[in-house]
């Protein structure tokens, strides 16, 4: 363990509310340093007092490792193992930029001098939680681990939207909900910038598969892209207001992401007004005019990409006037600007400081998270929680006897105890594939300290049946490892884990099944089965995590923030365009299914998922009630009341669905509000959401405006997608007037002045 139980994050905060001592007190020959100023005022005297050399460094980032592959070292300045390192410029107090990866916690490019941090749940696991506080907790503390390991940029807030549950990289983002991701993104964006460091908000936009996500060119007109993906970025980036954004490897309608006229300058700073950065994915940009003039503003990770872009051609472009002066002006500023607003200069991050990280502290982060996001998705007969009284229990599977799984690829944390299960495969890039020391047999064992507990790692399903048939109760765990690069090839759990699962299940009808998986699996044994957990990737405390929720010290509170599909035959695209990847494939991936992603595609077409967006259960029951929609000023809100109607205390997820009864949508429902509430049993709240504009309107390209058309609109309270289409949800219906609402929702005219 290298973190030494110190000082709490409360105490980083003091410290780090008042700055540096005299940092508002700036020399005279430094009048940028003055922190009275507004960042666009200091970004803007700092420019004025650059080089072109100083501006052409400050757009130009190195990976931070050592390449013997293309002869490449990395910076002396920047960390071992590191994402990434840009300079400042000292002569003018401007620091470098430290840049790690980001997501789930301090990730480490693998190597001998491997970065240890707490790793966070993934971040399905966090959309789970529906819960803003908890995202933005898990944030602040990794914010505060990258900032105690010298890192001054996270590149955290992925949010791509879940178009298809086999991306590899679904584990890292926030589901399928544009709202929910946005809001669960941007929370968590806050809590890490909190600490007075820079997150990105990324992959802008549209990389929603890993299979040729270099070469691939995604199809896809302006409402729908507006109305789905971009909206999830939008709402993060409102809610969270990153400093930076990573543009993305992917073509989008024949433009690569980072060299796209359309979403840098027009979509991100012209209509969204952002005032940050755009850096570029790790080997995303392809060239040098078009990228500075379509609104990249810093090349990353060299040498990842074919050349150095804005390397001496950019200072070749902006001597020859391809690129104009004042647009590099403006990629330095933009850069200063989130340095100085965010407070990465006033409170420049110091050499590398593990001693004043509490551990202990940020893993109960993580387990609140971890225990907050587990999702119950079956308890037949309440077999869960698990009785104490239990005598013989079996624990089968998913290397529950060493730890929890973690998904692969740049965001992995590397945990303080090592990989429990270093023999599996892949073990490099984007492995390894890690199994976080917190073993869930051991949790269990601990709370049933007479019981006998037997393991079996489930390789043979005839000897794992015949355990199951001696004990009273079966836990078999179930791992599905996803990665960044790579997509799986199937929805179906991996290494015949279905065939174990039955055969358990065959054997002791009291069987519950725990699921790490990085998304949607499909479960053909779940009619066999008692219960299901979906404990996702738990982080570095998963075993205590899922032990907790078994037992019942904890009510799952988890609710999908994704379609669990009956199989790949309902998904818009039953197989995957360009799998297996051929390297340097180029193909398109036709998002013809356009804003009608998830469970807005499901009720389009009609079909039954295996489990509906926003299911969950309880070990106690709820009931939604009192709902009472209205419509003030133009403005839609619903008011409701959540009763524990149950023996237990618990967390409900009440969630808000409009449907359109006099006017077509892409899809017949779409989730407008929610709200997660703490209960005591018996106890009952009263609740209300105010409804984004942008969710009530269809986005009008030509005039890039949000329209709500006059009609009525049947507002639906509900515990889950499928009952809010099914007829017994509590439901009221609204009249709008006609309204229109600017690119960012804010009133123009109609109704809503
Ligand atoms: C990933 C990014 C990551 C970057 C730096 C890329 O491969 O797509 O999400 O931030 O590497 O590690």
């Amino acid at each position: 363990m290298r973190f030494k139980k110190k000082i709490t994050l409360l105490s980083i905060a003091a410290a780090l509310c008042c700055g540096a001592a005299g940092a508002n007190e700036a020399p005279a020959e430094k009048p940028w340093m003055n922190s009275r100023l507004g960042a666009a005022e200091r970004a803007e005297l700092a420019v004025k007092a650059m080089t072109m050399d100083e501006k052409l460094k400050l757009v130009f980032g190195y990976f931070g490792m050592d390449q013997e592959s293309k002869k490449t070292t990395r910076p002396p300045e920047s960390y071992k193992q590191s994402a990434g390192f840009v300079y400042g410029v000292p002569r003018l107090g401007i620091p470098h930029l430290w840049e790690t990866d980001a997501g789930l916690g301090v990730a480490s490019q693998a190597g001998p001098d491997v970065r240890h941090g707490t790793a966070l749940p993934s971040g399905l696991n966090t959309a789970a939680t529906w819960d803003l506080k908890t995202a933005y907790e898990g944030g602040a503390m990794i914010g505060a681990e990258a900032r105690a390991h010298g890192f001054n940029v996270l590149l955290a807030g992925g949010v791509n939207l879940m178009r298809d549950p086999r991306n590899g990289r679904n584990f890292e983002y926030g589901g399928e909900d544009p709202l929910l991701a946005g809001k669960i993104v941007g929370a968590q964006i806050k809590g890490i910038q909190s600490n007075r460091v820079v997150s990105t908000l990324k992959h802008f936009a549209l990389n929603d598969q890993e299979t040729g996500r270099t070469t691939l060119n995604v199809k896809i007109g302006d409402q729908a892209a507006r109305m789905s993906d971009l909206l999830a970025l939008q709402i993060a980036k409102e809610e969270g207001n990153p400093g930076a954004v990573m543009c993305s490897y992917n073509r989008v309608n024949g433009v690569y992401g980072c060299e796209s006229e359309y979403l840098l300058n027009e979509v991100l700073k012209g209509d969204w007004g952002f005032k940050g950065w755009v850096m570029s994915d790790w080997g995303a940009t392809h060239s040098t005019i078009p990228a500075a003039n379509a609104g990249l503003d810093q090349q990353s990770g060299m040498p990842f990409d074919l050349a150095d872009y804005f390397g001496p051609p950019l200072k070749e472009a902006v001597q020859n006037g391809w690129v104009p002066q004042a647009r590099l002006d403006d990629m330095a500023r933009r850069v200063l600007h989130a340095m100085f607003e965010h407070g990465v200069v006033d409170h420049p991050v110091a050499a590398p400081d593990l001693k004043t990280l509490d551990s202990a502290a940020n893993a109960a982060v993580s387990l609140r998270d971890a225990q907050a996001g587990m999702v119950l998705l079956k308890n037949r007969g309440n077999a869960l929680p698990l009785s104490k009284s239990a005598k013989r229990i079996a624990v089968i599977g998913g290397y529950a006897d060493r730890g929890v799984m973690a998904g692969g690829g740049s965001s992995l944390v590397y945990p303080a105890g090592g990989n429990a299960a270093p023999e599996l495969t892949p073990k490099t890039w984007p492995g390894p594939v890690m199994i976080y020391p917190s073993p869930p047999l051991k949790a269990i064992q601990k709370r049933l300290p007479k019981a006998v507990v037997a393991y079996n790692d489930g390789a043979d399903p005839a000897a794992a049946a015949k355990l199951a048939r001696e004990s009273d109760v079966v836990l078999v765990f179930a791992t599905q490892w996803t990665a960044e690069a790579m997509d799986v090839p199937n929805l179906s759990l991996p290494n015949k884990q279905d065939e174990l699962i039955a055969a358990v299940a065959a054997a002791n009808d009291r069987t519950v099944v725990v699921l790490e998986t990085g998304g949607p699996v499909t479960m053909p044994w779940l009619p066999k089965v008692s219960a299901v957990l979906e404990a996702w990737y738990p982080g570095s405390n998963g075993g205590e995590a899922i032990a907790g929720v078994l037992f019942g010290e904890v009510n799952p509170s988890g609710h999908l923030p994704a379609t669990f599909p009956a199989s790949e035959s309902q998904l818009p695209r039953p197989a995957l365009d360009g799998y297996p990847e051929v390297a340097d494939r180029r193909f398109d991936v036709d998002y013809s299914e356009g804003a009608a992603v998830g469970y807005k595609w499901f009720d389009l077409k009609g079909l039954k998922p295996l489990f509906p967006f926003g299911h969950g259960l309880s070990y106690t029951e709820f009931a939604l009630s009192d709902l009472a929609a209205g419509v003030k000023d133009g403005v839609l809100s619903a008011a409701f009341t959540v009763k524990n109607t149950g023996k237990l205390a618990g967390r409900e997820v009440a969630q808000v669905y409009v449907s359109p009864v006099d006017t077509r949508w892409e899809a017949p429902r779409r989730l407008v509000g929610f709200q997660k509430v703490d209960l005591k049993p018996g106890a009952r709240v009263k609740s209300s959401v105010t409804v984004d504009p942008r969710l009530l309107a269809m986005y009008d390209s030509a005039t890039k405006t949000w329209r709500v058309a006059k009609g009525a609109y049947k507002v639906i309270l509900a515990a889950d997608a499928a009952e809010a289409g099914g007829g017994k949800a509590a439901s009221a219906v609204v009249h709008l007037e006609d309204a229109v609402y600017d690119v960012n929702g804010k009133p123009l005219g109609g109704q809503a002045r």
